[in-house]
């Protein structure tokens, strides 16, 4: 038997702030990215509070790739005032961290269960509506993906006016992180008939819309738009997980602190390489795995398929280079770590690899991959 079902209530859309002037608590507690305070942005939330005449207390101790140190301190605090409702608003860290902070304070007292409400600043996580929590853990340069039901958020706000201020290289990271959800999703062992069309409506918009959204902080439709796609992949690999990519993106991250989303991208197009067994320049096969239907039926919808299933492969994965190239994300983690050295990273790589297959993510991959593959990918991305 299958499941499917979304928990977390969604408001979306111009004016979806206005939310908060509904929510029936007399206190909260916001936990947010330090930028959302000091951009002013946290006026847009409290404004609204005010009008409501809901107290409010801040917690904004929040630090991108959320370490447990900063999880235990959210616990202390939330001990201390618990909230009725709790607000995490920012990137996938603070929202995270959030989650994560209301998931172990409930293991302390089982009779306290807060309403969590996620308010995105970036188009990237879909942490807003997903079960998964990205800790790290910086003493063993390792991030866990916690999986588990009470990370969900209860309700979910997505107003495209806190997107604005994304600058355009954070936008071309999260973007790509919307595409390899999709991606990862729609190819997964888990996959179904709802997590693939949630999938496929988040790689149509992210083709018709990254670019756009990146190449102007002003294009209010192509940043609403790229909203709602990072929630809709959220909503997708919530329900079919994800894959190899963020098994091997979480390492780079925690290891070299590579932005989570630039880490994808520059996996994204080796990946589909290793699942598909069709490599650009590699002669073709007789037969082929069966993510290679998936993956033409994205290039379709990306409007790159091409006149059979190999050279349809190969534009999608040279149309994903050219989003990369076009949005100045790295091709190499050569590129996105001037300071790493050769030595130094192929030396990390038996760690990373044997990390990467026990990752949360991995076990959903089409392709089972063995280290020996693993470490390969991630010299063919030096
Ligand atoms: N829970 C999930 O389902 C899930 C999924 C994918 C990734 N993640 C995790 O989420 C984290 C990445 O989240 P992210 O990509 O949103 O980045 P982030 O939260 O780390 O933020 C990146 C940077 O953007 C800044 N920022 C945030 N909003 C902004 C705005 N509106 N304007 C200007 N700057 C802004 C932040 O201050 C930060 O410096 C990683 O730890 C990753 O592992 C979680
Ligand atoms: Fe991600």
């Amino acid at each position: 038997m299958k499941e499917f079902h979304i928990n977390t209530e969604i408001f979306f859309g111009e004016n979806a702030l206005d939310r908060l002037s509904m929510l029936p608590y007399d206190k909260v507690l916001i936990i947010s990215d330090p930028f959302v305070v000091s951009s002013g942005m946290i006026s847009l939330l409290t404004a609204r509070l005010d009008k409501a005449h809901i107290d409010y207390s801040l917690f904004t101790d929040v630090v991108p790739d959320p370490p447990v140190e900063k999880v235990i301190s959210g616990v202390a605090t939330v001990t201390r005032l618990k909230p009725p409702c709790i607000i995490c608003v920012g990137g996938g860290s603070a929202i995270d961290t959030a989650k994560a902070v209301k998931k172990f304070t409930k293991q302390f007292d089982d009779k306290y269960d807060p309403r969590l409400i996620a308010i995105p600043t970036t188009s990237g996580t879909g942490s807003e509506v997903t079960r998964f929590a990205v800790i790290t853990n910086p003493a063993e340069g390792r991030k866990y993906p916690l999986v588990d039901e009470d990370l969900l958020p209860d309700e979910a706000i997505l107003d495209e006016v806190l997107v604005k201020s994304v600058p355009a290289s954070v936008t071309a990271d999260t973007g790509m992180d919307v595409m390899t959800h999709a991606i990862e999703a729609y190819v997964s062992t888990d996959n179904n008939e709802f997590s693939g069309a949630l999938a496929e409506k988040a790689v149509e918009i992210s083709g018709q819309f990254l670019i756009r959204s990146f190449s102007s902080c002003d294009d209010t439709h192509a940043r609403r738009k790229m909203h709602i796609a990072s929630c809709l992949a959220g909503l997708a690999f919530n329900s079919a997980s994800l894959g190899l990519n963020h098994g091997m993106a979480h390492q780079l991250g925690a290891r070299f602190h590579i932005p989570h989303g630039r880490a994808n991208a520059i996996l994204l197009p080796y990946i589909i390489e290793y699942n598909s067994g069709i490599t650009l320049a590699g002669r073709s096969q007789r037969e082929y795995p069966s993510c290679v239907r998936k993956y033409c039926n994205l290039a379709r919808i990306l409007g790159v398929s091409n006149m059979n299933e190999v050279t349809t492969i190969r534009a999608l994965i040279s149309y994903l280079h050219f989003m990369n190239a076009e949005m100045g994300i790295p091709s190499k983690v050569s590129e996105a770590c001037p300071k790493l050295t050769e030595a130094e990273y192929m030396n990390a790589l038996g760690d990373m690899a044997s990390a990467a297959l026990v990752d949360g993510c991995t076990p959903t991959n089409p392709r089972t991959p063995s280290k020996e593959d693993i470490i390969e990918i991630y010299k063919k991305i030096w």
